[in-house]
């Protein structure tokens, strides 16, 4: 739709009745000149006048003609830059800038760049520049100084722009201006947008408020990708919502500074920064009374800002900081299918939480955070479970059972993450609904009581340890079976310690698990890792198991275990104060006396140089013979395991 069929659509519709909801009644579009709530501009290479020609081919030089209006006195000077093609500066350029009432600064890497402007130049060459106004009378001007003219570009209220050097032997041998002229080749302009309009209906008391861009097709110059860049002032806004409204296969490229904002994109879209992912948006109708219903429906009153625009690849918004959006209440507001807040965007891409059938966790950098300022805190749906945070990182974990986790089934766990943000004096509080997904895997844990609780990763020697495997599986529990489980010592044979649901090596006891519930199965063994006086005490070790399916499906996981010589020495050079300390505790429960007796004793049998085998050597065989131990259990009074 061009711009001249803009103002029959809404006649039309209002006509029509029926096509399009009744809600955009009483909200008239008027243009906004005082004040307006947004800067826009956007990247073109349309201008609205421009010609080339190759009459510049016979001179010495290239000539370029830029031609600069206003609507409004511009507040920040016009940046041109003046790029060589790519076989770098062949020819000496004449660059003419018809810019009355402007400043700007020109920069080229060229040295040989003749400039001649009326606007005030920071730097440069310059010639000053009398022409009569018009642009008869410029081109014939340019025409008689330098005998020709490469290019002519008319442009409206830039922001800056890029000539782009070269001159063409197949263009016209005359510059004869066209209307809508496509400029591409030699020029790129970001063109500020001064046709906002907005209204807000007159029954509300709502300070909700949207603004809305429309990108015209453009057929001949189909776009598939539009870079958005958003910013918002340092007072953060909030209760706004953008909607950007464009032809549905093209892909928007959100760059948010400091909003919180809401979004209704059509076509896909992504927060470039951040994340790559790409969200799905939504079909919004292809009208202005319909993208104003949208609004309403979606209960934002106020149309703060509707804005037209050609199509383009890079576009820029700035929410200006004024009354009407300025005194927005904070009330939060519950997410909308479509509509996402910057924060849930964030959390949503980041997915920081991760599970596993008994604790859930989440890490989140604060640096991914950045786009959304002052978050205060964050909890999970029971406020009392709050991250804490360090330097870097927000971090959360807890157990499943904790913190308002709720599970259907073990596929997933849901819960909400609220972040509590500072807006100024103001806070208010986003909630995210989540869901982790429970990964379908075996989980080994080892715990020091037969409480399990606090799983560690720490064996330690002489002592007893209790072992956990656990594993969802909803399909048909009682197909899944914990298969084998073996403890390895680098440089030894592996042992097995559990086997079809049997204990397999001395200090072993297989227990009862808690019963499968909803589809999770866990069992349950202790066992005791004995090395002998004397014998060496390996740095780590790793417990293996495995569960299976009857059809063969095999799920196996590994546990890496540290092993802690806990109740014998740190070393073989004598008694430590640590080990006094530890053998005088162990004293309160033995019997004072019985000090005396260790210290005697070991001090009589420690060994002197040379190590003891340790027993744990045997090898593993799928027998089912008991010879084997991991430990010869009377060396240890705390090797008090049996088997069950
Ligand atoms: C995008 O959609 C428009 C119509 O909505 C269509 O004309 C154009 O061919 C499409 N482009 C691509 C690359 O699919
Ligand atoms: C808009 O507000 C009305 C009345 O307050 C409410 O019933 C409706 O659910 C709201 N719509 C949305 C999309 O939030
Ligand atoms: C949009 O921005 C990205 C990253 O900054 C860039 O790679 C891409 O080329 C840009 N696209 C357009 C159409 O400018
Ligand atoms: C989070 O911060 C807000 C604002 O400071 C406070 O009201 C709230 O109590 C905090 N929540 C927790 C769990 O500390
Ligand atoms: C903060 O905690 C995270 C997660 O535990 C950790 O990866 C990070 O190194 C910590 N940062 C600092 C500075 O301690
Ligand atoms: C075994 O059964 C499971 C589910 O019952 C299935 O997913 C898997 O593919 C099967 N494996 C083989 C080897 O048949």
């Amino acid at each position: 739709m061009g711009p001249r069929a803009a103002p029959l659509l809404p006649l039309l519709l209002a006509l029509l009745g029926r096509s399009d909801p009744g809600r955009a009644e009483g909200c008239d579009l008027q243009p906004v000149t005082v004040e307006p709530p947004i800067a826009l501009s956007y990247a073109t290479s349309t201008v609205p006048r421009g010609c080339v020609s190759s009459s510049s081919l016979r001179t010495g030089h290239e000539v370029h003609v830029l031609s600069v209006e206003w609507s409004k006195a511009p507040s920040l000077p016009l940046k041109v830059s003046v790029t060589p093609r790519a076989g770098g500066c062949t020819r000496s350029v004449v660059l003419i800038l018809v810019c009355s009432r402007c400043s700007a600064t020109i920069t080229s890497p060229c040295p040989d760049l003749l400039v001649r402007t009326d606007a005030r130049l920071d730097t440069g060459t310059t010639a000053a520049l009398a022409v009569a106004a018009g642009e008869g009378p410029l081109l014939a001007w340019a025409r008689d100084a330098y005998g020709g003219i490469t290019s002519y570009s008319e442009l409206r209220d830039p922001r800056w722009i890029q000539l782009r050097l070269g001159e063409d032997p197949g263009s016209p041998p005359d510059c004869i201006p066209q209307e809508r002229f496509d400029a591409t080749l030699h020029l790129e302009t970001e063109v500020f947008f001064h046709g906002t309009k907005g209204c807000s209906r007159g029954d509300t008391q709502s300070t909700r408020a949207a603004h809305i861009i429309r990108l015209q097709p453009e057929p001949s110059f189909p776009i598939m990708e539009v870079n958005l860049s958003l910013s918002c002032p340092e007072r953060a806004v909030s209760n706004q919502i953008l909607i950007l409204q464009s032809r549905a296969n093209v892909t928007w490229s959100l760059s948010v500074n400091n909003c919180h904002i809401q979004f209704l994109v059509s076509g896909s879209y992504k927060i470039a920064p951040i994340s790559s992912l790409l969200l799905p948006g939504e079909l919004l109708p292809d009208s202005e009374r319909g993208l104003i219903a949208k609004a309403f429906e979606k209960n934002y009153s106020i149309i703060a800002s509707y804005s037209t625009i050609p199509a383009s690849t890079r576009v820029s918004l700035e929410i200006q900081d004024h009354e009407a959006v300025r005194r927005v209440p904070v009330t939060p507001t519950a997410p909308f299918p479509t509509v996402y807040s910057l924060p849930h965007l964030l959390l949503l891409m980041l997915q920081p939480w991760k599970c596993t059938d008994e604790t859930m966790e989440i890490v989140i950098a604060r640096s991914h955070l950045e786009p959304i300022k002052d978050v205060v805190n964050i909890t999970l749906r029971d406020i009392s479970c709050q991250a804490e945070k360090n330097a870097t990182h927000f971090m959360l974990r807890t157990p499943l059972s904790h913190c308002g986790t709720s599970l259907e089934g073990w596929e997933h766990a849901k819960n909400e993450l609220i972040l509590n943000l500072a807006e100024g004096t103001v806070l208010r509080s986003v909630r995210v609904a989540f869901q982790c997904k429970i990964p379908r895997e075996l989980f080994l844990r080892l715990f020091p009581t037969a409480a399990f609780e606090a799983p560690q990763t720490e064996l330690e020697v002489n002592k007893e340890a209790f072992v956990q495997a656990s594993m969802r599986w909803e399909d048909h529990p009682s197909d899944l079976q914990l298969k084998e489980c073996w403890l390895a010592v680098p440089g030894r044979e592996p042992v097995l310690l559990v086997q079809g649901g049997e204990a397999r090596s001395a200090g072993v006891a297989v227990l009862q698990g808690p019963p499968s519930a909803r589809g999770r199965k866990v069992w349950r063994f202790r066992f005791t890792y004995v090395v002998p006086e004397g014998g060496r005490v390996p740095f780590s070790a790793t417990l293996k198991c495995k569960a299976g399916l009857q059809n063969n499906t095999i799920f196996e996981k590994v546990l890496e275990v540290t092993v802690k010589d806990g109740w014998r020495l740190p070393n073989n050079r004598g008694l430590g104060l640590a080990a006094v300390l530890g053998i005088t505790f162990g004293a309160f429960l033995i019997g004072a006396l019985l000090t005396a007796g260790l210290w005697y004793i070991y001090s009589h049998t420690r060994p002197i140089s040379k190590l003891q085998p340790v027993s744990s050597t045997a090898p593993a065989s799928e027998s089912s013979s008991t010879n084997h131990s991991i430990g010869s259990t009377q060396s240890t009074p705390c090797s008090t395991s049996s088997m069950a």
